[in-house]
């Protein structure tokens, strides 16, 4: 999937954080550590290190959700990980974000962290990220 299609999911998926240009997603795929899993309708765009992963950012077109295409990717980039021989997963969310909190427990993460007013909604209301973590 090309940065014009990420940026156009991303734009239909997110208000808080703010969706991500054309332009960023071409400057983060550029990076050798950035790890992308896409599909017609959807992606996720993560990070490897030596030695832990991190999901930078997910989406699923409006359309197409709670078909499990989340669930499947989630799948896919822990599998991808052990192959690498990486076997810890971290990742930020929005507070207010219940369908993608929902999403990462029903995948067995945990909430390891959170971090105080870290986004701000477009009426500039800040919003904490709660950071989750799995271990693999
Ligand atoms: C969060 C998001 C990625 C989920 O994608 P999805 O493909 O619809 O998720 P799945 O169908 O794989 O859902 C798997 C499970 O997650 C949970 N879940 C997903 N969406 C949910 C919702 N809206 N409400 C409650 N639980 C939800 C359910 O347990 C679901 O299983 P079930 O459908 O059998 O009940 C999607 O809603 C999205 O793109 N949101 C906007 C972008 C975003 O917030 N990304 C995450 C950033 S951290």
């Amino acid at each position: 999937m090309k940065s014009n299609a990420l940026a156009d999911i991303h734009g239909r998926s997110f208000i808080t954080p703010r969706p991500w240009s054309e332009a960023e997603f071409d400057e983060l795929l550029l990076k050798d550590s950035t790890f992308l899993i896409s599909s017609e309708n959807s992606f996720l765009l993560g990070m490897l290190t030596d030695y832990e992963a991190e999901i930078l950012t997910l989406a699923v077109d409006p359309m197409k959700r709670r078909l499990g295409i989340a669930k499947k990717m989630l799948d896919e980039f822990e599998d991808r990980c052990l192959e690498k021989k990486i076997n810890k997963i971290i990742l930020e969310v929005a507070k207010n974000n219940n369908p993608a909190l929902k999403l990462y427990e029903s995948c067995n993460f945990e909430i390891t962290g959170k971090r105080r007013d870290y986004y701000s909604s477009p009426e500039g209301k800040k919003i904490d990220a709660i950071i989750m973590t799995k271990s693999i």
